[in-house]
């Protein structure tokens, strides 16, 4: 049996934090072996909110440190950037006729995103971002997208975009669907919804041990459990989602104890920061590899790129001649 296609991908921010991680990183590796996985680096996604291209390189080699130190494997699973392959830009253009600016407007991620960075027009590819988004999917014809929740809108998108196209030129696209990952979301250090690095309130893949307990310690707990001895509320607090996540076998001892008063939030933390600190190890150590081998991981995204071009190249074709564009 063939193997269905995944697609997805990431903005290059630097470097990734454990957000990145829980929300689409293992999730994608865990996937690598059952599907056919095609991860992208989303370069020219990230001019849409930052039109300055400063350093987007060197960003983008960063990101994918982390996603060959995470587990993705370049053999399996090739790794690209957007900007290397033309083809995005010019299904991107062809999409962009298939749906209208209202129905953009209406999208709740771009949305948050002008209200988050304070945007007061938004720019015409900003707007256009789950367009973009839609060729980056369609160009692979992924049918399958492990993303996190915030991305299901652009998803929804891109199966509008594919049916549309099938419709009007006749069936190229697969109609992909998300897949989200348990832990769709991590909550901030400050307790915000979501890790992010502009909220400075996240734990990086490359933190180390001392760093981890060090960040760990500022996070927000029960404000009403102020001493050892109060009884606290783990559901509403942020390092008990971190225990479910990362030290699940604690996880009714430390419900139970903090309930009692018996476990005090500075143990509880501690205890949070070394079973992170564990499960980052590997990753780590394979970080330290490949910082110390950019040459290797330059090659990796050449080979990837060469793959992905491939792909590309053929999709367009079916494009070109279901279009009668020669
Ligand atoms: N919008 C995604 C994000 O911000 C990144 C992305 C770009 C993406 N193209 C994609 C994700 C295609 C999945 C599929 O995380």
């Amino acid at each position: 049996m063939t193997k269905k296609r995944i697609l997805s991908g990431m903005r290059p921010t630097g470097r990734l934090h454990i957000g990145h991680l829980v929300g689409a990183l293992e999730n994608w590796v865990a996937l690598q072996d059952t599907y056919e996985n095609y991860h992208l680096i989303a370069d020219y996604h990230a001019l849409t909110t930052n039109p300055d291209s400063r350093g987007i390189e060197e960003h983008s080699l960063d990101m994918l440190v982390d996603w060959l130190a995470a587990g993705i494997d370049p053999a399996k699973s090739p790794v690209f950037r957007q900007s290397q392959i033309k083809e995005h830009t010019e299904l991107h253009l062809l999409f962009s006729m298939l749906i209208t600016s209202a129905r953009l407007e209406r999208n709740p991620t771009v949305k948050d995103q002008v209200r988050d960075l304070h945007i007061e027009n938004i720019s015409y590819g900003h707007l256009g971002y789950p367009v973009l988004q839609a060729a980056d999917i369609l160009l692979y014809k992924g049918e399958v997208v492990p993303v996190g929740e915030d991305q299901v809108p652009h998803v929804e998108i891109t199966r509008e975009i594919a049916r549309r196209f099938n419709t009007q030129y006749g069936r190229v696209f697969p109609e992909p669907e998300a897949k989200l990952t348990k832990f769709a979301r991590l909550p901030g250090l400050d307790g915000s919804m979501k890790m992010s690095k502009s909220a400075g309130n996240t734990i990086l893949l490359s933190d180390s041990p001392e760093e981890i307990a060090k960040r760990v310690k500022t996070a927000v707990t029960d404000p009403e459990k102020k001493r050892r001895g109060d009884p606290g509320r783990p559901e509403i607090c942020l390092i008990f989602t971190y225990h479910q996540k990362f030290n699940a076998a604690e996880t009714p001892s430390i419900d139970a104890d903090c309930r009692t008063g018996a476990l005090g939030c500075v143990d509880c933390k501690l205890r949070v920061a070394e079973r992170i600190a564990a499960h980052l190890a590997p990753i780590r150590l394979r970080r330290a590899h490949f910082e110390a081998h950019p040459e290797e991981v330059k090659q990796v995204l050449h080979a990837g790129e060469a793959k992905a071009k491939l792909v590309a190249t053929e999709t367009m074709r079916e494009v070109h001649a279901s279009m009668g564009l020669g």
